[in-house]
């Protein structure tokens, strides 16, 4: 073969390549977006965002678990010596929905994995992609320090593919990204959720007072439309005119993204999911 066609070979599979190429581009802040948007089903994953600290993701709230110890909430911002630059994708992966640490080492499960392992596998994708997007801010934290061994808790096998729409979409949000079971079931003693009061409220994390969503009507949110809870995930208002205060507010609002920025369709599917579970009666306050 002369050169000639070497060149010309080469010239025509770079270009066959170029559609490819070109549509690979356009996929990835489609794919941003998406992440962003899971990122934001989950509250922003608010706890990695210090208020008045070094700025989206770079962690470092302290959390103080009395008798178990106190964790800070780490670095996961795409820099490479204090954030998860250096991590795989697979590595990110493991360590949102099992809690597991490239170096072996698990999380404190103040960390949801018990519902972001729920998490869909095309989701999840999405929100790697998301959190590599971000800025990396180099911001060491404090290592934790435990007084007990970090407990184990039961995880899911995660979807393949998220439910896109109805009923199973509103399940799959509430028990995954948005994780309310997280705060809004009360906790035994050593701290997991005692699912029998499975969102019937109480003392939450960070000293807060979760409320009763069960659709118990003296007790819970059995007086609330679906349309009023779907309007106070993405605006922090509820039926009285009150606002969404504490932790919720916190969820409500997010970081970069927050419950606001939900869907009107995956907001409604959360309300009809709510109005399915059992109603309990629990009065928080
Ligand atoms: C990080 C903790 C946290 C998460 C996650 C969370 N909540 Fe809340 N939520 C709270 C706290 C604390 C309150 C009480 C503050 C308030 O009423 O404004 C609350 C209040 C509420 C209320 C108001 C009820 C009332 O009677 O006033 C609703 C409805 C609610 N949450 C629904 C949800 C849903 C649905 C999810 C998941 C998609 C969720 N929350 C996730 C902490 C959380």
């Amino acid at each position: 073969m002369t050169l000639g066609r070497v060149v010309l070979l080469l010239a025509a599979w770079a270009l066959s390549l170029w559609p490819a190429l070109a549509r690979a581009a356009d996929a990835l802040p489609e794919l941003v977006a998406r992440g962003k948007y899971v990122f934001g089903a989950a509250g922003g994953c608010a706890c990695h965002t210090t208020p008045d600290g070094a700025g989206l993701n770079a962690g470092g709230t302290k959390f103080d678990l009395s008798f178990f110890g106190v964790v800070y909430t780490p670095n996961i911002t795409p820099d490479a010596e204090t954030g998860i630059g250096k991590w795989t994708d697979a590595q990110v992966v493991d360590a949102i929905r099992r809690g597991e640490r490239p170096g072996g080492s698990r999380l404190f499960p103040i960390h949801p994995y018990k519902y972001l392992s729920n998490i869909a596998d095309d989701e999840i994708e999405a929100l790697v992609v998301y959190l590599r997007s971000v800025k990396p801010i180099k911001s060491p934290v404090p290592a934790r320090s435990l007084k007990v061994p970090v407990p184990t808790r039961t995880i899911v096998a995660a979807p393949r593919v998220a439910p896109r729409e109805g009923l199973a979409r509103g399940e799959y949000l509430a028990g995954g990204a948005g994780h309310c079971a997280e705060c809004h079931t009360p906790r035994r003693f050593d701290a997991s959720t005692d699912d029998r009061k499975f969102l019937a409220g109480g003392p939450g994390p960070e000293r807060s007072l979760a409320a009763n969503i069960t659709p118990h009507v003296e007790t819970g949110i059995g007086r609330w439309s679906e349309a009023q809870i779907a309007r106070f995930l993405r605006t922090g208002v509820k039926p009285s005119g009150q606002e969404a205060h504490s932790l919720m507010r916190t969820v409500i609002v997010g970081t970069s993204a927050g419950f606001k920025d939900l869907t009107p369709a995956d907001a409604l599917a959360i309300a009809r999911y709510l109005k399915t579970v059992p109603p309990i009666e629990n009065r928080v306050r």
